[in-house]
């Protein structure tokens, strides 16, 4: 299959993030990489997915997970090289797979050469003007400039050796660039360029919310700067005139046929969530309320309205998202008590965190539960309307895995809070391909995070002859969703039972999520839902002709009386 010339490719594509070092290590070092996605490309046809993104791949030192970008426009020696990106992107391609990669700009890499340079310039240097430096305060300047808190803990200063401070936003090793200086900006445009002249699809931009920075003395204290609101006039965080930034973008964008594509990684007040989405900015923003979210009907109902409504506004399509390389993984979430499950607010959301922090000690996971209703927010999340992003090792339903050594962890929030914090290295250990093996056939060397037993029961080989895994229903479901896809749109099925949501997408196709821990007769949710449930077609768990099974979600085909 050979990709399409449709501009709007992406509004309601199914887009799998990849995390490089742990989706197939082909080299075997134990590290994920390219040539390991290239050797895995019909794997992804067969799930039936219409792009993949892929968390960075360039040099790093890896002190973020590769969110350190030491060269924006190569690819880390022990990922491989620029001829292996071409190859993995034409035989992604040649599948009809679209890419799209991480472009993150807010920071670079200390070993990135501008701040080398930076450093060996000295202060009131233009090499130096390009990142945020400033003089400290105190006898000899001995004190950072002002009191703020880097995400991953500790000051958001360093100093350097001739006395003066650095900002990052989030680890030391990642200093914050000045996007006040042209030549920053233009940098970036090369960038995009470059991978877009490689035929790359689209961009996924980091912490799309920063950037633009009012430095202006006197620089608040962190108190102040944490009452401020995010109205477009924080000092920091979603500042209006970043969309000056993002309309320079987009000239790029469009200067390619198709034009090439973007997501915001902006966690930003809902309310102006479009201003990222819209045609003239990035295109298409996250919505990451499911990532707070319990499994609770009301709660669905609410979010999936609010976001459809946000998407009419921005004139994008809504973003649907379970999992990622930032959160405790969803089969686990939803395996834990409610309570457990709670935003607990900040800006990497890890509900769960206390029970991954007990190396799941704590006998409260209930892991068939959360497996059960992870497979229904699935099912569910795929036949919304909008551009649905799953995550590496979703479609096999893997758990986190929270039994990781403190010396074999990798997370700077992990280090940075002395184990406080627990880390997303629970939701990155390399995928188990095979039952057996070094790495379960991750690659032919131990994998760089290890894998626990149990993920031996989770691989593709035995997933893949198995008719109920998790593997199945995701394949069945893509292409169930292809070939009933219509027009951007979802009209609620009124059920009469607060636990039950259903919903009707244009053409018939319908469908229908029991939230509750019990079964739920069909000869209860009225009519039209009973109709549509004897056209039932695909279910997240086994199927009845008289109940919807509690904790399922079923897809019913499009029909006749549709
Ligand atoms: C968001 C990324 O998803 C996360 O993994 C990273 O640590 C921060 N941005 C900083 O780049």
């Amino acid at each position: 299959m050979s990709l399409t010339s449709d501009p709007n490719w992406w509004r309601q594509a199914v887009v799998y993030q990849i995390y490089p070092r742990s989706f197939a290590d082909a080299n075997g070092d134990g590290l994920g990489d390219l040539a390991g996605v290239t050797s895995r490309a019909d794997y992804l046809a067969d799930l039936g997915i219409d792009a993949v993104w892929l968390s960075p791949f360039y040099p790093s030192e890896l002190a973020d997970g590769g969110y350190d970008v030491a060269d924006y426009r190569n690819v880390d020696p022990r990922l491989g090289t620029l001829a292996d990106f071409d190859e993995m992107t034409s035989a992604l391609h040649e599948r009809g797979i679209r890419v799209i990669v991480d472009i993150v700009p807010n920071h670079t890499s200390r070993h990135h050469e501008w701040f080398r340079a930076a450093l060996a310039a000295g202060p009131g240097s233009p090499e130096r003007e390009r990142y945020i430096f400033r003089d400290g305060r105190g006898p000899n300047g001995s004190e950072p400039p002002t009191d703020w808190r880097a995400m991953f803990g500790g000051s958001q200063w360093e100093r350097v050796e001739d006395g003066q401070w650095y900002l990052h936003t989030f680890a030391p090793e990642q200093p914050d660039l000045n996007w006040a200086n042209p030549e920053v900006r233009e940098d970036f445009l090369r960038t995009l360029r470059f991978w877009a002249d490689r035929g790359v699809d689209g961009y996924r931009v980091d912490v799309a919310h920063s950037l633009t920075k009012d430095l202006s003395e006197p620089l608040p204290s962190w108190e102040e700067l944490e009452a401020m609101p995010w109205d477009g006039t924080h000092p920091i965080w979603d500042r209006d005139e970043v969309q000056e930034v993002y309309a320079e973008w987009r000239k790029v964008f469009n200067e390619y046929d198709p034009p090439r594509v973007a997501v915001a990684e902006a966690w930003v007040e809902s309310e102006r969530v479009p201003r990222y989405a819209n045609e003239g900015s990035l295109g298409q923003a996250f919505n990451f309320d499911l990532l707070r979210a319990n499994f609770d009907a009301g709660a669905f109902r609410r979010i999936i309205d609010h976001n459809l409504t946000l998407a009419t506004r921005s004139g994008s399509s809504s973003t649907w998202v379970l999992s990622n390389h930032d959160v405790i993984r969803h089969a686990t979430r939803y395996g834990l008590p409610d309570a457990v499950s709670d935003d607990r607010g900040g800006y990497i959301v890890n509900p769960g965190a206390e029970w991954v922090k007990s190396r799941g000690s704590e006998p409260q996971l209930d892991r068939e539960r959360g497996l059960r209703r992870a497979r229904a927010a699935s099912l569910l999340l795929l036949a919304l309307p909008g551009c649905a992003y799953l995550y590496e090792g979703e479609e096999l339903g893997l758990h986190e895995v929270c039994e990781i050594d403190a010396d074999e962890r990798q997370d700077p929030t992990f280090f940075r809070s002395e184990g406080v914090d627990y880390g997303r290295d629970g939701c990155r250990v390399p995928l188990p391909w095979k039952s057996e093996g070094v790495s379960l056939g991750f690659g032919e060397a131990p994998a760089h995070l290890p894998q626990p037993e149990w993920f031996a029961d989770f691989s593709v080989e035995r997933e893949e002859a198995e008719e109920d895994s998790t593997l199945t229903l995701y394949r069945r479901a893509l292409s169930a969703r292809r070939a009933w896809q219509g027009a951007e749109e979802l009209r609620w099925i009124e059920t009469g039972c607060d636990d039950v949501l259903a919903f009707a997408r244009p053409g018939g196709w319908v469908s229908v999520t029991n939230f509750s821990a019990v079964d739920v007769p069909v000869s209860e949710l009225g009519e039209e839902v009973a109709r549509a449930l004897g056209r039932a077609h695909l279910a997240s768990r086994e199927m009845r002709p008289d109940v919807v099974a509690a904790e399922t979600t079923v897809w019913c085909a499009p029909g006749e009386d549709s």
